[in-house]
């Protein structure tokens, strides 16, 4: 028996790196998964994965949505429930960062970042509770980070976006709990995916390398197993939690 069979799961951001690993995760576990992309670029990306999740027997469609949109969200989850008639799982993974230290960071930097990072996370998940709110069940995931709870020189930005998913995530679990909604978040370490690619940089790498007991970066199928624990019913007392994918990183 496969842990997500006949669930419909939504991953924002999926075309690559962390979002692409989850949604072929959740398609081998037997879900079918709804994913976007933002940019013109990543279509040719979007329509691969659609075709890779299809080889594991289940649905598979993307959709070019901006996360940072609130009214191209309330569309995307309109569209899918017509389709798919519920919302089972949503997997908020769509982020950037665009760092820089706070004395040369300009407002416009600021605010991408938080549209992107910390208003889809409401934009997406203020749709999709009312799906879940009928069926009486569902599964939230926020896509948080490490650095959101330690911080990080040059990230100021990315951090309070990210330490604002948490508090967001556990507020949801609160209110909507009675409702047999979980909300949990996951915070990263450093994975290899195109958003650290500054890691292949020697130096920057070992440097990083030397603080996680691990020893090793993660790997987006690292991330990509903790969503499917979170997302499955072996999580089903789990609520308003921060599970940390780091290596040890935080200790
Ligand atoms: P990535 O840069 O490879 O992928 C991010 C994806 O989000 C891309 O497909 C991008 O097109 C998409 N995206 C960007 N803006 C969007 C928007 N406005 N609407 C919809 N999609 C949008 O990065 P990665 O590493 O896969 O990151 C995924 C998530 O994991 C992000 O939220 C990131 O902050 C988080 N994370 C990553 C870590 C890492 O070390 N790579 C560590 C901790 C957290």
């Amino acid at each position: 028996m496969k842990l997500l069979e006949g669930k419909l799961a939504v991953v924002t951001g999926a075309a690559r790196g962390i979002g692409e690993a989850i949604a072929t995760k959740f398609a081998e576990q037997g879900a079918d998964v709804c994913f976007t992309y933002v940019s013109d670029s990543s279509r040719e990306r979007a329509t691969a994965l659609e075709e890779k999740l299809r080889r594991y027997g289940v649905r598979g469609k993307a959709y070019q949505t901006n996360a940072a949109d609130f009214l191209a969200c309330e569309k995307l989850v309109n569209d899918i429930v017509a389709e798919f008639g519920k919302i089972d799982i949503c997997v908020n993974n769509a982020g950037i960062s665009k760092d820089n230290l706070l004395l040369r960071m300009t407002p416009e930097q600021w605010d991408e970042v938080m549209e992107v990072n910390l208003k889809s996370v409401f934009n997406m998940t203020k749709q999709v509770i009312r799906p879940m709110m009928k069926a009486k069940a569902g599964s939230i995931i926020n896509m948080s980070s490490v650095i959101g709870e330690m911080g990080n020189a040059g990230q100021s930005s990315y951090a309070a976006s990210k330490a604002g998913i948490i508090g967001f995530t556990k507020s949801i679990a609160k209110e909507l709990g009675s409702r047999n909604i979980r909300s949990n978040a996951i915070a990263p370490g450093f994975v290899e995916t195109d958003m650290t690619s500054y890691l292949k940089d020697g130096n920057a790498g070992e440097k990083y390398l030397a603080d996680i007991p691990l020893g090793k970066f993660a790997s987006p199928e690292d991330i990509a197993n903790a969503a499917l624990f979170l997302a499955c019913p072996l999580s089903d007392y789990i609520t308003g939690q921060v599970l940390s994918v780091c290596g040890g990183l935080n200790i």
